[in-house]
């Protein structure tokens, strides 16, 4: 019996170093309050809440003396005027990578007439990115949804086109929804925004599920780049997302010859150790 852990586990740098900005005002004595959850890993927004951080969902209920926290899936453009406008004292913890894309998009609003965004509508980071385009824009999950959007949309083949995708996308949608793009969609200009964490990530994913029985996939819920690990380990293997060891159920390892751990990008190391520990601890009473 065997358990191997990804070498991609634990924090992100863009996520590391929300938190690390988030402790270090704390430390400093200072009244925090963030945009939106920190992360989405409620353990670590739980251990944040109660060294006092709060959480708001508009700048505009922030309290006085306290400082708002932009999380690593950055702000809608909208947002971050309200910000500067009402000169509320703030710290960006965007993550550089995100903020690439805002910089691709804004940049290019005058030059092209539609942008065509691969992710998650309702996520933070996509209502963050499409705010920075001034024209009309799409968002697609895959290449399906490209294709439909192209259908309902005919007039957008005869504009200029913007294409990105979200960090956390799929690197194999997005290799599929490119490959089209390239046949038929000649007139676009193709950005390849997938950050270099989530590349890593599910190609170890993928590597992982080929070689093991079962995938512990550790990571919050809501968390998009986690869920996208749990797709590609299912594809191959037995698969469970957990958020603690409380939701591993107790005789999934029997008859396991190997195990692999993988966790999503918003996952503290130490959540790992604490599960694979957890699970030496089952297989050595099997
Ligand atoms: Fe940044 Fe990529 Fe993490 S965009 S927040 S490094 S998953």
């Amino acid at each position: 019996m065997e358990i191997l852990v990804a070498k991609t586990s634990g924090f992100c740098f863009g996520v590391n170093r929300s938190i690390k900005i988030s402790n270090e005002l704390l430390n400093s004595g200072k009244k925090i309050c963030t945009l939106g959850k920190i992360i989405h890993n409620p353990l670590v927004v739980k251990e944040l809440s109660d060294k006092g951080a709060k959480i708001i969902n508009h700048p505009c209920m922030l309290p006085d003396n306290n400082t708002l926290i932009i999380r690593s899936h950055g702000v809608s453009n909208e947002i971050f005027n309200y910000i500067k406008n009402n000169a509320i004292d703030y710290v960006d913890a965007t993550c550089p990578f995100v903020k690439k894309i805002h910089q691709i998009v804004k940049n290019h609003s005058k030059k092209c007439d539609v942008l065509l965004a691969a992710g998650d509508k309702n996520h933070p980071e996509m209502i963050g990115i499409r705010s920075y385009f001034y024209g009309e824009s799409y968002v697609f999950e895959n290449l399906n949804d490209l294709k439909k959007t192209i259908e309902n949309h005919p007039q957008i083949k005869e504009k200029k086109l913007l294409i990105v995708s979200q960090t956390t996308f799929s690197v194999e949608k997005w290799k599929k929804c490119v490959n089209f793009a390239k046949l038929y969609l000649t007139n676009a200009l193709i950005f390849d925004t997938i950050c270099k964490t989530t590349i890593l990530r599910q190609k170890e994913a993928e590597e992982l599920s080929k070689k093991c029985d079962l995938v512990i996939v550790i990571g919050g819920k809501e968390s998009s780049n986690t869920r996208k690990l749990y797709d590609i380990c299912s594809k191959n293997t037995e698969t469970i997302l957990v958020e603690s060891e409380n939701d591993i159920p107790k005789k999934i390892c029997n008859n396991k010859k190997r195990i692999g751990i993988i966790a999503g990008a918003s996952t503290p190391i130490s959540l790992v150790n604490e599960i694979k520990n957890y699970l030496e601890m089952i297989l050595w009473r099997v």
